[in-house]
């Protein structure tokens, strides 16, 4: 018997990193997974990997693509609300364009998926959304601008959708989670990035903590499971001390 036997989770983002690492987690423990992705070939190929999944082409930014596959699924114990774009630019360069790239993906992609989840779960009586945040909802940064201020978004609305689901009774948790830099095609993009334009901020890079997408899978398992069923409305922080030490910030003196 898994930590998650008989339950039915959809996994967005799921892919590539996080997500898959998810998805992978939650069927090793028997949940039946819907890996949802815009990625199809990588998401069909990973879905076909796994024991009891399925791979569902979603767009997060569509609400109608959400309420046509949250509304095709027999039911939904878990949503994990992992698909996310980043894009590193401080607020002086941030464009509109950036702006609302990141967060159609992040601010509104969740918004979408915590409603008709919600929506879901509340007619079944139970229920475990997990929002994918980042350090970045609690500390911001200085070249992270549009993506600092989508994850807090996030933050917020998990807050907002725990208190509600406890004030009503619906019986669903919302959490969420925080990781720290997580080996992921993600994090490798935005190092090349930093590379290209400099270096030096590269080589500080290289000095930070570096953890594995399996730690956020398992944070995220438990969260998913009924061993969580007294956490509501919280934030899991995954980075081995860095949003409480210097770690994430690179500071250069002038
Ligand atoms: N890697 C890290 O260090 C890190 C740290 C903190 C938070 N996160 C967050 O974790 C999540 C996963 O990040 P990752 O590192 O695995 O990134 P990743 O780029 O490896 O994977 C992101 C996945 O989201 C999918 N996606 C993008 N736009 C989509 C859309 N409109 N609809 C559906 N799917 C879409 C991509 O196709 C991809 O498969 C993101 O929300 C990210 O912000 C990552």
């Amino acid at each position: 018997m898994g930590r998650v036997s008989g339950k039915v989770a959809l996994v967005t983002g799921a892919a590539s990193g996080l997500g898959l690492a998810i998805a992978q987690r939650l069927a090793e423990e028997g949940a039946e997974v819907v890996l949802a992705d815009v990625a199809r070939e990588s998401g069909e190929m990973a879905a076909q990997g796994l024991a009891n999944a399925s791979f569902a082409y979603l767009d997060v930014t569509s609400e109608s693509a959400w309420q046509a596959l949250i509304g095709s699924m027999d039911r939904l114990d878990v949503l994990v609300n992992c698909a996310g774009v980043v894009e590193l630019a401080s607020i002086e360069h941030t464009t509109e364009d950036i702006w609302r790239k990141i967060n159609a993906v992040g601010t509104d992609g969740t918004f979408y998926g915590c409603k008709h989840a919600l929506a879901s779960m509340k007619a079944q009586g139970s229920g475990s959304i997990i929002n994918m945040c980042s350090t970045a909802s609690i500390q911001g940064g200085p070249n992270i601008f549009a993506y600092a201020a989508s994850k807090s978004a996030i933050r917020g609305m998990t807050k907002s959708v725990a208190c509600l689901s406890t004030q009503e009774g619906y019986g669903i948790r919302c959490n969420s989670v925080h990781p720290g830099n997580m080996q992921t095609p993600m994090l490798s993009r935005m190092y090349d990035t930093v590379l290209e334009h400099d270096p030096e901020a590269a080589a500080d890079m290289d000095k930070l903590w570096v953890g594995d997408p399996v730690d956020v899978a398992n944070m995220v398992l438990f969260l998913a499971s009924d061993e969580a069923r007294s956490v509501n409305g919280a934030e899991m922080v995954v980075d081995n001390t860095t949003s409480i030490t210097e770690g994430a910030v690179l500071r250069h003196d002038k």
